[in-house]
């Protein structure tokens, strides 16, 4: 590797599905960084892991109920080689993480701080009803979910998580990309809608401040914005957002 690059972002992701990867992620600014080593993914077919006729990887759940778990043996081969894979990569010890809804809620936070340490990740993509319990004895597995939904698979959760992640990573995104009051941000706003061209369309205004040249008054608009629509729409984040910064209702009134 060129000593002037970077330490790539490892992500490994092991899963029943590996034709599903790297889809979305392979597009755009993340698949341009993918082809220049800003960030590498490596996909693991779980299957290959079976030692069972077909390489069935499922069993029915023990106590009754519904659908088929998958079987801790398969899973435990599958983590044994990603692990190995990854220490012949970096001496950094991988974060271990299994997407689910009973997982603890993914935030820009987490992100950021995935995308600081740049430690790398072992993705492991559920299906069926889920995994053996005992998987979790074993390996250090961090149950994550990416909202109050439920997804057929961890394949679309894994994605997710990579694309927050990788978004951050230094050099993904150009400056100019990087917006420091995008939703979610350290502001804890949602953040304010955009206008482009043209000024008139379909008989509306782009709003007059917005073209008036005057930052501060543009500034300020924006600020309104935001803390009208996380109102409307996230009581749960303008609820914090007014205890760090006292009652700002007041300057609502312009919006
Ligand atoms: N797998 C299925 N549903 C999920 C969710 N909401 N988040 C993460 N992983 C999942």
């Amino acid at each position: 590797m060129n000593p002037a690059q970077p330490t790539p972002f490892l992500v490994v992701v092991l899963t029943l599905f590996p034709q599903a990867f790297p889809g979305p992620l392979g597009c755009s600014l993340l698949g341009k960084a993918l082809e220049k080593g800003l960030w590498k993914l490596h996909v693991v077919d779980i299957r290959e892991f079976s030692s069972l006729k077909h390489q069935k990887v499922d069993a029915p759940t023990f106590g009754g109920g519904r659908g088929l778990v998958m079987r801790p043996c398969v899973l435990h081969e599958a983590l044994s080689f990603a692990l190995a894979y990854v220490k012949k990569i970096t001496p950094a010890a991988p974060r271990f993480v299994f997407p689910s809804p009973r997982g603890t809620r993914l935030s820009q936070y987490q992100c950021a701080l995935v995308a600081q340490e740049k430690r790398p990740l072992i993705i492991l993509c559920g299906r069926y009803e889920g995994i053996d319990e005992r998987i979790f004895h074993l390996w250090p597995l961090e149950e994550v979910c990416i909202g109050d939904f439920v997804l057929m698979g961890g394949e679309i959760a894994a994605m997710a998580l990579v694309e927050s992640c990788a978004r951050l990573i230094e050099g993904v995104v150009g400056n100019n990309e990087f917006s420091h009051d995008e939703s979610f941000g350290p502001k804890g706003l949602l953040e304010y809608p955009h206008y482009t061209r043209p000024r008139v369309w379909n008989g509306e205004l782009v709003p007059a401040v917005l073209v008036s040249g005057n930052h501060q008054k543009i500034n300020e608009w924006k600020h309104h914005q935001s803390m009208a629509l996380t109102k409307k729409r996230r009581p749960d984040l303008w609820a914090a957002y007014q205890k760090h910064h006292g009652d700002q209702n007041k300057r609502l009134k312009d919006c």
